[in-house]
């Protein structure tokens, strides 16, 4: 993948005036070369793309990689010495790439479906007791709240409290506080709301839950690829995320992090060979619990696992914070457009510690699947419709631009009349 070219410090064109919204100073600033990293992603041309936040467009380079070794394996006998050499060392690289990303180590890191599959093997890889509990929101996505849900199953009680988009950090806080009982393992809840943003006081959280004794799994779908991740400095116990959203990486791989000191706590759902240091045939096995590749399964797709690996390399040359603050910028921009069009309702944090590049709103009179539909048969932009908020959602990544959330907005004024 070629470089990206991006502008840092003095070596800059003039700024654009985003980048004066997003820092009030751009000097020292690194910004994001939007022209550049466009032509890098096909699916930028062929329509208004505000839907990273569920699975985003790759860049070529992705998708290259991913097409050549397919054909690699394809063409050469996916077992013939080299070819089955190198997919073991893609998968490696993949992992390190991941881990690198969160800041932890290969060892703590295991590539899985996608964020959902991480989840699970989290939720159901405990060991729960009749009476124990877990503590999540009610607005939380289906993928924390069903299986935090049937764990009840297993005797666990499931604490879904309230949340509002416009929370504060500290009434989650003393919400959380309130429901911890001697009896609470495990806080379960996503990093970035995906029904409107809201950026959850993750570290608050943190410092609580460890005060308690309290275990934290965290949803990290809407994270990876989109803000900066320190998994050692947020000292988190569990967190899972996608390949295909943020990050711009291909469907069916992600990837989920488990603190060393837990990996033996965790027992393997779907079990195979990797799961037993060694075996007999009488019955006997020992257990390989304190190793992450207690999770593998067996055959793996090198492929997805080489696109995930590409797709971290073009996130990280654009650089985290690079996109954080161009994503958020965005959304900001947005924000103030759709606030001044009358019978539009934001339902997205507005305090820039709380937000990040979803922005969810109504329109009155309108129901908000039709406003999905019409904002793609009349405009050619893809957003969302978001069940629990009834509203619309739009996600703006470090690609989009200031002209396009205008076009949005501008649509949006249209079906507002
Ligand atoms: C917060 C959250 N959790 C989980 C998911 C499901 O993600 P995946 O398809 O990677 O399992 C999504 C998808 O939008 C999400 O936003």
């Amino acid at each position: 993948m070629g470089s990206l070219n991006l502008t840092v410090n003095g070596n800059r064109p003039p700024p654009r005036p985003l980048d004066v919204m997003i820092s009030g100073k751009t000097r020292g600033v690194e910004t994001v070369d939007v022209e550049r990293v466009r032509e890098q992603i096909p699916g930028c041309r062929s329509a208004i793309y505000m839907n990273t936040g569920w699975s985003g467009p790759s860049p070529k380079g992705v998708v290259e990689a991913m097409k050549d070794r397919l054909e690699y394996e394809s063409y050469e006998g996916p077992t013939s010495p080299p070819v089955y050499e190198s997919g073991r060392v893609i998968q490696q690289e993949a992992r390190a790439a991941v881990a690198s990303l969160l800041n932890v180590s290969s060892h703590e890191v295991i590539l899985t479906q996608c964020t959902t599959d991480g989840l699970n093997m989290a939720l159901n890889g405990l060991s729960w007791s009749e009476g124990d509990e877990v503590i999540t929101f009610g607005l939380e996505h289906s993928s924390v709240l069903v299986p935090a849900y049937r764990l009840q199953e297993r005797g666990v009680r499931v604490k879904a409290l309230p949340l509002q988009p416009g929370d504060s950090g500290e009434d989650i806080l003393a919400r959380v506080e309130e429901a911890i009982t001697p009896r609470s393992r495990l806080l379960f809840f996503s990093h970035i709301e995906y029904t409107c943003g809201l950026r959850m006081p993750i570290e608050d959280l943190r410092a609580l839950t460890k005060a308690h004794g309290v275990l934290m799994l965290v949803d990290g779908a809407q994270t990876a690829g989109h803000v900066a991740l320190d998994l050692r400095a947020l000292d988190v116990d569990f967190y899972s995320i996608p390949g295909q959203k943020w990050l711009l990486g291909p469907d069916g791989v992600g990837a989920f992090y488990v603190r060393e000191d837990l990996i033996s706590s965790l027992n393997p759902v779907r079990v195979s060979g990797h799961a037993a240091v060694s075996y007999d045939d009488r019955g006997g096995y020992e257990s390989n619990a304190n190793s992450i590749n207690k999770f593998l399964l067996t055959t793996s797709s090198a492929p997805l696992a080489l696109g995930l690996t590409r797709a971290v390399g073009f996130y990280r040359e654009l650089g985290a914070e690079a996109v954080e603050r161009r994503a958020l910028a965005l959304s900001k921009l947005l924000k103030k457009s759709l606030s001044e069009i009358p019978g539009v309702t934001l339902m997205s944090p507005t305090e820039d510690r709380r937000s990040c590049g979803l922005t969810s709103f109504r329109i009155r009179g309108v129901d908000s699947n039709d406003a999905v539909a019409r904002l793609w048969d009349d405009h050619r932009i893809v957003v969302r419709y978001v069940r629990e908020l009834s509203c619309v959602r739009a996600a703006t990544h470090a690609f989009n631009t200031e002209d396009e959330v205008g076009r949005l907005a501008a649509a949006v004024r249209g079906l507002a009349q």
